[in-house]
């Protein structure tokens, strides 16, 4: 979407309008993306998994997410484009700055940081550094060896106040925007609720302020194990255009993700 800007994502929360967003790693589909009307994208750190064949995350470097931000920006000039900040590149303040600069450099708008509690101060010196963040709660894939897989999180009550408690210091912190993966419906609605920045959900359920999926998995292209919270839209559709424009259509008229996607 042609000057796209944080101050349009938020009012485009404030007026109930969803916000539609996918992952993008190359300039063709970037360009794509742009062309029916994404939102934003995401150079997520899932390349990892779906372009290099990791099994997780954790192997993707900085340099990595600036060479295929570099590629999105050159297919999406006018485009909103966030960049992961990868495992282990924003251990301490001063070094997320160092690398946060590289991805703001290659093209991005904003970056995004998986975490809670121990990123407050991070958070606050990006920002008043004039680099914008998005804020990353629930399943972190990061953390995978911490967390024993990729499961659903904020099942129980302690979990999901913590949450809760996490997503609105992250917020006060200096956060733009909340990623929520893989918690209950209720919990999604409840944080979209008590935030004032937009909430993109990924398995999140239907009442967040918009929608984010690799995009891999949009058009069906998954090797070994499909998420429940993922749907192939180019089973619906002639083309990858109009896949990606149902996408939108969808998530704009709040029929996905259904009960089917969704962790109650
Ligand atoms: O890396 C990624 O693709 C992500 C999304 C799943 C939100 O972080
Ligand atoms: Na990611």
């Amino acid at each position: 979407m042609a000057g796209m800007t944080i101050s349009k994502l938020s009012k485009m929360k404030a007026s109930r309008d969803k916000i539609v967003s996918v992952t993008a790693y190359d300039a063709s589909f970037a360009k794509l993306f742009a062309q029916c009307g994404i939102d934003f994208m995401l150079v997520g750190d899932s390349l990892g998994n779906v372009v290099q064949g990791q099994s997780s995350t954790l192997p993707v470097t900085v340099e990595q997410i600036a060479y295929h931000t570099e590629a999105v920006r050159r297919g999406a000039p006018d485009a909103f484009i966030m960049a992961d900040m990868p495992f282990m590149s924003y251990a301490t303040p001063e070094q997320a700055c160092v690398e946060a600069a590289k991805l703001m450099r290659a093209g991005a708008n904003m970056v995004k940081l998986e975490g809670g509690d121990w990123l407050l101060d991070t958070i606050r010196t990006l920002v008043e550094r004039s680099v914008p963040v998005c804020a990353h709660l629930g399943l972190l894939p990061q953390s995978v060896n911490v967390l024993g897989g990729y499961k659903i999180q904020g099942r129980e009550q302690s979990a999901a106040e913590n949450t809760v408690r996490q997503a609105l210091a992250l917020q006060q912190a200096g956060a733009q925007m909340l990623v929520l993966e893989c918690v209950p419906s209720s919990l999604g609605q409840l944080i979209s609720q008590k935030l004032d920045i937009p909430v993109i959900g990924i398995g999140a359920g239907a009442q967040t302020d918009g929608q984010i999926l690799v995009m891999h998995d949009m058009f069906g292209l998954n090797s070994d194990y499909l998420p429940k919270f993922v749907k192939n839209f180019l089973a619906d559709a002639d083309d990858l255009q109009s896949a990606v424009e149902l996408y939108i259509r969808q998530v704009k008229d709040g029929s996905f993700p259904g009960p089917e996607h969704t962790f109650e």
